[in-house]
């Protein structure tokens, strides 16, 4: 089996690729080649039980796409987007990139010919519906989203749902929650805090939390969106029905309740590195963002997460990255 992912240099492609490497198999395949691509060089492995190429290239000009599929991947993960913040921050390059490179993406595989239909596996977001939204929002919650991302967001699902019904390809969209504790360097997605206020003081740093502790949002583990993807890449797609763009299982938690779990998991001083510094841009960007979800849908389909708390996420993050040490 060849694997195709694209945006393979980020955190999400990071970690599935680290999976891939390590498993040699997706659900009873065995890998045969990958292919990572990002704009970004991505870090070739140093083992690997299969050929791995990279491509460093932008995948959202004209011609990029038909190069990545011209040898057939029998599944492409198709993970590079501009993220919130900067989609919103500067209008073209996040319509350029996610709606026009996903929809290059999609004709690039269309047009390839000769009955190929391969699993494309989306990450949507959760970002694609807004406020006003029920307390819980259920599978038949509608559209609405309140960011140039989310509407970006939106569309590829609508596009993914379409190419798959007329046979062009066999694609699963998977909203993923808000990914925490976001490893490495800080990226410019708005809801960064999140992570930010859990992962610098862990590593004996200062964190700016820039919204109140009330703020209540959607998360899982970086372990679990690698579980989502791979589970998104082998299910059976013909038990989604056309609805093929699923909201992922997670954790509804507010900003206070992450503190205290980070109290609890790893005492008062490192909670005590976090400073409140209220930031209005970011605060009227999470103020239309969903806080709670019931996936029904997804885990009726097999979708399952690697945490049952918010000390489990913090745990993972300690014991995944961190070497099971932090800086007390
Ligand atoms: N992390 C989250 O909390 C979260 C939540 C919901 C959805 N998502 C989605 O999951 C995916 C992965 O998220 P992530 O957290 O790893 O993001 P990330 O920003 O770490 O990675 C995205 C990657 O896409 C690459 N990229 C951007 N434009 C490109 C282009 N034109 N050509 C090639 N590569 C390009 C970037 O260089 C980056 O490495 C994204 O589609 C994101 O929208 C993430």
């Amino acid at each position: 089996m060849h694997i195709l992912i694209l945006g393979a240099a980020g955190m999400v492609g990071r970690k599935l690729t680290e999976r891939l490497l390590r498993e040699g198999r997706l659900g009873k395949a065995d890998i045969t080649r990958m292919t990572l691509q990002d704009v970004v060089a991505p870090a070739k492995p140093d083992k690997a039980g299969f050929p791995v190429d990279t491509a460093t290239c932008d995948f959202a000009v004209p011609g990029a796409a038909e190069k990545l599929v011209a040898d057939r991947p029998d599944v492409i993960f198709h993970l590079a987007a501009i993220v919130s913040g900067e989609a919103e921050l500067d209008f073209d390059k996040g319509y350029r990139i996610n709606l026009d490179g996903t929809r290059m993406l999609f004709d690039a595989v269309r047009l390839a010919g000769g009955g190929y239909k391969p699993r494309v596996v989306f990450t949507s977001s959760i970002a694609v519906f807004g406020a006003p939204f029920p307390e819980a929002i259920g599978d038949e919650f509608f559209h609405t989203p309140l960011l140039s991302y989310g509407t970006q967001k939106a569309i590829g699902e609508l596009l993914l749902a379409d190419y798959s019904r007329r046979g062009f390809m066999d694609g699963i969209g998977i909203r993923l929650p808000t990914i925490c504790i976001r490893p490495g360097l800080p990226n410019k997605a708005a809801s960064g805090f999140f992570s930010n206020i859990l992962r610098e003081p862990l590593a004996g740093k200062e964190a700016v939390l820039p919204v109140s502790e009330d703020v209540r949002h959607w998360h899982a583990s970086p372990r679990s969106a690698v579980g989502f993807l791979l589970h998104a890449a082998t299910m059976d797609s013909a038990a989604a029905g056309a609805r093929r763009n699923l909201s992922m299982p997670g954790l509804s938690a507010t900003v206070g309740e992450e503190i205290a779990a980070l109290k609890r998991v790893a005492g008062e001083k490192v909670a005590s590195r976090i400073k409140r510094t209220p930031d209005p841009f970011i605060m009227g960007i999470v103020d239309g963002w969903p806080r709670n979800f019931e996936a029904k849908r997804a885990v009726q389909l097999g979708f399952t997460t690697a945490e049952k708390t918010f000390d489990d996420i913090i745990r993972i993050h300690i014991e995944d990255e961190l070497g099971g040490k932090f800086v007390a």
